[in-house]
C-alpha cells in the first residue's frame, strides 16, 4: 500500500481551490492508500495569527476534512503541532539545504514582494518544513494543486540528498498525486487565476457557505460584456467561469455554454444562474455535514487525538531510523 501525505494550513475556511486541488477524489484515496492528513498549523505561523484565530482556524480544518469525506477509522487526520518530530526531521534536514535553494522559491519570492515588512525565517524554511511533513512518513505520493509543485519538487531533491550523503535509499521520492491528470489551479470569481483567501474574500466559494452565500457570490463574479465575433478569445475572467463550470458541472452543460459563447449568444447572467445552482449542489452535502460537526466537540477532540497517536507512531519510527543513519546516538 502507498503512503499518502497531505496538509493545508488552517487560515480560515477551505475553499474549492483547496477541494479540487488536495482533497478531490480522497474517498477513494482513503480506501487504496494508508493516508496521513494534517492541519499544517506550524506553516500557518509565517503570517501570524493570533492564538483564538489559530484555534478556531484548526477546529474548522479538522470539521471540514471529515465534513469532505475523510474517514478518520480510514485515514490519520491529525495537528502538525502535535507531532513535534516534525521540527527534529526538519532541523536535521536542514543542515543540508543551501541559503541559496531556499531564496529563488517562487513562492518566497512572491512573499518578499507582497509583504517586504514580515520577511521572517519561517517563510525562508517553509520548503524544509514540508518535506519534513511529507519525509517523516516515508510518502509515496502528495495530494496537491499546481501551485505546491516546486515545494514537492525540492522535497525530492532533499530526500535525494539525503539519501546520497549517508549512501542508502532510505527515503522514497514522492511525487504529486494528481488523479492521473494534470495537477489543478482553480481561479478565483474575481478574474485572478488562483482562488486564494488573501485575495479577495469574494473571490472564494468555501465549503462552509450557505446556498444564499453562494449565489450571491457567484453572481457578482467578475465577467465582460461578452464576445462580438466568433472565435474571439474568451477574457481571463470568462476563462475563470468556464473553468469554474468545468469543475463542477456536467459536460452538456459547460457544452451549451461553450456553444453559446462561441456563437456570441451568451448571457452571462443565465451562466452565472446555471455555475451558482451547480456549486450549491456540489458544496451543499458538505455544508450539512460542517454544521452538524460543529456541534459535535467530543467527537472532533477524539479525533485529534488518535490521529496524533497514530501519526506520532509513525513519525517516531521514522526519526529513530533517520537518526541512526546519521549517526546520533544516546549514551
Ligand atoms: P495551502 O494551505 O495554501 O493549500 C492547501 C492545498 O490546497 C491547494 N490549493 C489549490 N489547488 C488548486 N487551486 C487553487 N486555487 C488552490 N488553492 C490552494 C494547495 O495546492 C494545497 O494542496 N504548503 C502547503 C501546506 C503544506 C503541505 C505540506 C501540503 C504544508 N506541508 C505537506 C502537502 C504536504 C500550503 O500552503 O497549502
Amino acid at each position: 500500500m502507498d503512503r499518502v501525505v497531505s496538509g493545508i494550513r488552517p487560515t480560515g475556511f477551505l475553499h474549492l481551490g483547496n477541494y479540487f486541488g488536495a482533497l478531490r477524489n480522497f474517498i477513494k484515496m482513503q480506501e487504496e492508500n494508508e493516508c496521513f492528513f494534517f492541519i499544517a498549523d506550524y506553516h500557518s505561523l509565517t503570517t501570524h495569527p493570533t492564538p483564538l484565530d489559530l484555534q478556531s482556524n484548526v477546529r474548522n480544518i479538522l470539521i471540514e476534512y471529515i465534513a469532505a469525506g475523510l474517514d478518520p477509522e480510514k485515514a490519520t487526520i491529525y495537528v502538525q503541532s502535535d507531532v513535534p518530530q516534525v521540527c527534529e526531521l526538519s532541523l536535521l534536514l536542514s543542515m543540508n539545504v543551501y541559503i541559496g535553494e531556499l531564496q529563488r522559491v517562487a513562492s518566497f519570492k512572491e512573499k518578499v514582494r507582497r509583504q517586504p515588512d514580515n520577511v521572517n525565517a519561517g517563510l525562508l524554511t517553509y520548503p524544509v518544513l514540508m518535506a519534513a511533513d511529507i519525509l517523516l512518513h516515508r510518502a509515496d505520493k502528495v495530494p496537491v494543486g499546481k501551485d505546491q509543485e516546486q515545494h514537492l519538487e525540492m522535497t525530492r531533491d532533499f530526500a535525494q540528498r539525503f539519501n546520497r550523503i549517508y549512501k542508502n535509499e532510505y527515503f522514497k521520492l514522492p511525487v504529486a498525486y494528481n488523479f492521473g491528470s494534470e495537477l489543478v489551479k482553480i481561479p478565483g470569481l474575481d478574474g485572478s487565476t488562483k482562488m486564494s483567501k488573501s485575495d479577495n474574500e469574494n473571490s472564494c466559494i468555501y465549503l462552509a457557505d450557505a446556498p444564499e452565500v453562494i449565489r450571491k457570490k457567484v453572481m457578482k463574479a467578475v465577467s465582460d460584456s461578452g464576445p462580438t465575433e466568433p472565435g474571439q478569445p474568451k477574457t481571463q475572467a470568462v476563462e475563470n467561469l468556464f473553468q469554474l463550470m468545468k469543475a463542477v458541472s456536467t459536460p452538456d452543460t459547460l457544452q451549451y455554454f461553450e456553444d453559446q459563447y462561441q456563437n456570441c449568444a451568451i448571457r452571462y447572467g443565465d451562466m452565472k444562474k446555471q455555475l451558482a445552482a451547480d456549486m450549491i449542489a456540489f458544496v451543499q452535502p458538505v455544508y450539512e455535514r460542517i454544521l452538524e460537526l460543529r456541534e459535535k466537540d467530543d467527537y472532533i477532540r477524539k479525533v485529534a487525538r488518535e490521529g496524533a497517536d497514530r501519526a506520532r507512531e509513525s513519525a517516531a519510527k521514522t526519526i529513530k531510523e533517520v537518526r541512526e543513519i546519521i549517526g546520533i546516538k544516546s549514551f
